[in-house]
């Protein structure tokens, strides 16, 4: 296969290794931006859809590799990367390794490591978002590791969605990540309680949502009016404090038990807040909720 780093209008060559549903993704938005693209997976047959849009397919991952400057991975999990990339390890010098397949911030930084032991200029990222955002710019893809791969590639990584570089300690953006994704499980287990609580009532999700959205308009508010709080280890009660919200949870509680619905995630979150005022903090504001989250040695 022809090596060419990029094309007459100076895009640069991208290969993606891995098309699952997220890799095709990454793939096709690369082409629709006019990138030479090649791509590659261990599933041959997932390659096809791909060489109709006008991608170069590689007959092996080491051939991937060796066509393009920037090799974005995205694989299953990190077993996945380490089972595609170490048996071409040797090919990997002098190339800008993206690794955008979902993992812990322990193996950002062991792959990061691996890879700067074969030569490769390393950036571990995060995709905020799912198949469809793909290509969006209000997409977050979070970046941490060399801002150098960054900064050569910006246009081809542009492609993909808003690149966000959190920082060079390649484990940011997995612990980005994963703080985001339990934000938003716990957003959206809170709405499916809502929406169960009114559904018991036959009113449809479909009438609750716009409320709920807007409400997380209201959240986003007291999350910026906290973080302050959070960072400083100082919570004052001035809005609405701890002892009151336990107060107001016992309603949800008593309406969603009369209604039949489980009450797993708000009996959980009382149970928190409870912790909270049990170690001095009912006067302080929901943010002192904080200190029985947090490990013992970043108390105060
Ligand atoms: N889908 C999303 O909404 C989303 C959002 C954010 C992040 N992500 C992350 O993106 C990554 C890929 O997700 P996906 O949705 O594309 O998953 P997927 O559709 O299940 O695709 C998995 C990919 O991994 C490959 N693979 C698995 N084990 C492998 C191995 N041992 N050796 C070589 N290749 C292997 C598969 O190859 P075969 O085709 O040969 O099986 C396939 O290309 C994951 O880390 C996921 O967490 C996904």
């Amino acid at each position: 296969m022809r090596t060419e780093s990029s094309d007459r209008s100076g895009r640069r060559a991208v290969t993606v290794l891995g098309l699952g549903s997220m890799g095709t993704a990454l793939a096709t938005a690369l082409l629709d931006r006019g990138h030479p693209t090649t791509v590659w997976n261990r599933s041959a047959d997932r390659a096809r859809p791909l060489a109709d849009r006008g991608a170069r397919v590689a007959a092996s991952a080491a051939e991937a590799v060796a066509a393009s400057p920037l090799v974005i991975v995205c694989v299953l999990d990190d077993a996945a990367v380490h089972a595609v990339l170490d048996p071409i390890a040797g090919s990997l010098a002098g190339k800008a390794l993206v690794n955008l397949t979902s993992g812990s911030p322990e193996h950002a930084r062991e792959t990061a490591g691996w890879a700067a032991a074969h030569g490769a200029d390393y950036l571990d990222g995060a995709i905020m978002t799912t198949p469809p955002g793909v290509g969006s710019p209000d997409m977050m893809f979070l970046y941490s590791g060399s801002s150098t791969v960054l900064a050569e590639h910006r246009p081809a990584l542009e492609a993909l969605g808003d690149p966000l570089l959190l920082g060079s300690d390649p484990g940011l953006a997995s612990l980005y990540d994963v703080a985001l994704l339990g934000l938003m499980w716990s957003t959206m287990t809170g709405w499916l309680h809502g929406a169960a609580l009114l559904g018991a009532e036959k009113t449809p999700a479909a009438d609750f949502t716009p409320l709920a959205v807007r409400w997380l308009t209201a959240v986003a508010g007291f999350l910026t009016t906290y973080a302050p709080q959070v960072d400083a280890g100082r919570y004052p009660g001035d809005d609405a404090t701890v002892d009151v919200q336990i107060a107001a949870i016992d309603h949800l509680l008593h309406a969603a038990a009369a209604r039949g619905v489980d009450n797993a995630l708000p009996e959980l979150l009382k149970d928190a807040m409870e912790r909270a005022a049990a170690a001095g903090h009912g006067s302080d504001s929901f943010a002192s909720v904080i200190e029985v989250l947090r490990p013992p040695a970043a108390h105060g």
